[in-house]
């Protein structure tokens, strides 16, 4: 059973506090978009298509008291929550996606009532919620399709029930691969600094009875030379028109390996994580992040309080590592045609 990662509960949002998993499980309370973009920020919720449903949840926080007296000058304060929630974290499409179908939403209501402009937003966040369960559903059929009985699969940071409204993009094509009898063995990498796969992916793929066993990152290289891995399954934050994607740091050099090693190395990622305005991987905002993320492991010193830290949340894999991106629609295959949907 998927955990309910985000919730809207009596003019309130409940999102499962991811930094306290895998040893407390407490709901946070998002009362006013300050909290909520607070929760996004310091990964509270986080993984692509959950900050997506959160942002739309933020914005129903933003105006939910605004006292605007008519349509106009309520569509500008539907505009500054979402500029506001958009300054939370810039790599996952999904958050501006999200953002910019609110603000559609708001525009199209042509009710001077703004009560009514209110509920129209609030219903749109939580269709946003009942989509990604059915793309989820969709993407882990296609994917799984890919899993052969005894795969060992590598996979990396957390694509799963916590990242999405159910059971995730690249774990979803795993559990469903087990639905399905196949039996599987999956090898999770700790992906350092904010250990997501260690704590949270472990902790998924335990709760569904599937073969986990944790690495440090630098592992994979020896574990893909013995011919232990068979498969790589990834999430992205955002996929552009020629195939570059990018996704939590590390992903660009395990699909580096995946080559050398001849491992087949799969992105599962929903069609709202693709940015098609983009050309190129290079023009993917990458998000630098705090030094202390670095300097600490969860809290406890590691190295020397001041020393220099480089940190970014995500790095960029060129199209060519990929081996195919599987999506709810479809499985796409080089030459990429995400525009036009030509599948191979
Ligand atoms: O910094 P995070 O934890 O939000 O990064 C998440 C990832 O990189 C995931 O792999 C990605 O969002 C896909 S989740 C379905």
């Amino acid at each position: 059973m998927p955990v309910e990662t985000i919730k809207w509960e009596d003019g309130r949002v409940k999102l499962i506090d991811q930094t306290l998993l895998p040893h407390r499980f407490k709901y946070l309370v998002c009362r006013d978009v300050k909290t909520l973009w607070n929760a996004i920020k310091k990964l509270q919720v986080r993984g692509a298509p959950a900050i997506g449903i959160a942002g739309a949840l933020g914005v129903v926080l933003g105006v939910k008291d605004s006292k605007a007296k008519n349509r106009g000058e309520f569509i500008r304060k539907v505009r500054k929550a979402a500029k506001y929630l958009a300054s939370s974290r810039p790599t996952a499409v999904n958050l501006f996606w999200a953002l910019a179908r609110m603000e559609r939403v708001a525009e199209n209501c042509q009710t001077e009532d703004v009560n009514v402009i209110k509920k129209a937003l609030l219903r749109e966040a939580l269709l946003m919620i009942e989509e990604d369960k059915k793309i989820c559903r969709s993407m882990a059929k296609f994917g799984a399709a890919l899993v052969k009985n005894g795969d060992r699969i590598l996979t990396h940071c957390n694509a799963g029930g916590l990242a999405t409204a159910d059971y995730g993009t690249a774990l979803g094509v795993l559990f469903e691969a087990k639905a399905k009898g196949k039996k599987i063995r999956v090898y999770v990498d700790e992906t350092r600094p904010l250990l997501q796969g260690a704590r949270l992916t472990t902790w998924e793929l335990m709760r569904e009875g599937i073969d986990a066993t944790l690495i440090c990152d630098n592992m994979a290289a020896s574990l893909m030379e013995k011919g232990r891995i068979d498969k790589i399954f990834v999430g992205a934050d955002r996929v552009v028109s020629n195939g570059d994607f990018a996704n939590k740091i590390g992903t660009y050099g395990l699909a580096v390996l995946a080559r050398y090693h001849k491992v087949p190395f799969y992105v599962v990622a929903p069609i709202s994580t693709f940015d098609l305005f983009l050309a190129r991987g290079s023009q993917i905002p990458v998000e630098e992040r705090g030094a202390n993320e670095v300097r600490k492991v969860l809290g406890t010193p590691i190295a020397p309080k001041d020393v220099k830290v480089y940190n970014p949340a995500f790095d960029v894999t060129p199209a060519n590592l990929v081996t195919a991106f599987v999506t709810e629609v479809g499985i796409f295959r080089k030459p990429y045609d995400f525009k036009n949907k030509k599948f191979r």
